[in-house]
Parts: structure tokens; sequence; C-alpha cells
């Protein structure tokens, strides 16, 4: 299990893989973070076919095209905003995870590739969503025997280090 799972400081848009995972916003339409830096990376066709999706709501995955990304798809998700921890989120962001492997399997994907989903601008603490990010994808992994690889790739050397710890814990 622990050779299909692979964590990795750098940025998502350049890895090579089936799909890489956006970590959107309910329109789809762009914004910031890592949802900026793919749709500039993808070009402008990408937030045409967004336009054509009619939003994705939180919890939720949706895919598109890579266009002039090296992944083949998009899976566009829509994380929590952390609002204390009482608000269900740790089961939005669960649902983020899940629902992103569902619809890789669905389309046949055999590799994909997470960034940190609400650890940014939705202010998750990293430790937390971490544990329910690796949590979820070491369930789905089992779930999907044909998907053969999935990547967590953070941005910084101490959210790296956050999830070393948390796989560590949890293999
Ligand atoms: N590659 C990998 N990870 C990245 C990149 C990148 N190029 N750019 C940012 N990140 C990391 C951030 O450091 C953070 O750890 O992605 C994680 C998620 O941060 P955000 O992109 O802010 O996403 P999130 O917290 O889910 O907030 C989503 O922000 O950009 C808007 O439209 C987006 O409204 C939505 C909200």
């Amino acid at each position: 299990m622990k050779d299909r799972i692979q964590l990795t400081k750098g940025d998502i848009t350049s890895v090579d893989v089936d799909a890489i995972v956006n970590a959107a916003n309910n329109s789809l339409l762009g914004g910031g973070g890592v949802d900026g830096a793919i749709h500039r990376a993808a070009g402008s066709q990408l937030l045409a076919e967004c336009r054509s999706l009619g939003g994705c709501d939180t919890g939720d995955a949706k895919i598109t095209k890579g266009y002039r990304l090296k992944a083949r798809n998009v899976i566009h998700t829509v994380g929590p905003v952390y609002r204390g921890g009482a608000s269900g989120e740790a089961r939005l962001l669960e649902s983020c995870y899940r629902r992103s492997f569902e619809v890789a399997a669905e389309n046949g994907l055999k590799s994909l590739a997470f960034p940190s989903i609400s650890t940014g601008a939705y202010g998750y603490p990293i430790a937390e969503a971490s544990q329910i990010a690796l949590e979820t994808c070491l369930a789905q992994l089992e779930r999907f025997p044909q998907i053969e690889k999935v990547l967590l790739v953070v941005f910084s050397d101490s959210d790296l280090n956050v999830y070393r710890d948390t796989l560590k814990r949890l293999s």
C-alpha cells in the first residue's frame, strides 16, 4: 500500500499524472493559490470548460481536461472553509478526497496528485487536514486497486514534515 502513496514538495502544475486535483471554490471560475496556478498553467481553455460545469458543491468533485498541463485531466474539488471544526469540516474534507478518487476511477485514471486541500486560504489546520487527507487516501487506495499511484504535493518544507509525521503514524 505504502508504495502507492508518495509525499513530495513542489508545484503541482508540473506533475505528470493522469489527473491533478484542484483546490477550487464553488464557482469553479478560478481564484488564487493552487487554483490560480492551475488555471495559469492550463490556459484559458480550462476556464472555458469549467464554465460549462455549473459550479461544484463543497465536498464534491468534477473533472475537466488538463489542456496545457502535463496532467491529462484536472479534478476540481471544493474544500470546506475552516470555522473551528464544529461545522462538519472534517466530513467535507474527507469527501473532497473520496469524491476525487471516485471521479478518477469512473474515468479509468491510474494516477492522481493532490494539493493540501483547504489548508491555505480556507484556513484548515495542517496537522488535522493531513490526517484526513492521508487516512482517506489510504482507504480509497484499498477501495480502488486499479489506481496505482497517488501523490500528495505540498508547497513548503514545514507542510512536508507534517505530512511525513502523519503518514508515519498511520502506517
Ligand atoms: N502547487 C501545490 N500546492 C500549492 C500551490 C502549487 N502551485 N500553490 C499553493 N499551494 C498550496 C498552499 O500552500 C496550500 O498548502 O495549496 C494548499 C491549498 O491552498 P489554497 O490554494 O489557498 O486552497 P484552499 O485553502 O483550499 O482555498 C481555496 O482559495 O485560491 C482560492 O479559488 C480558491 O477560493 C478557493 C480557495
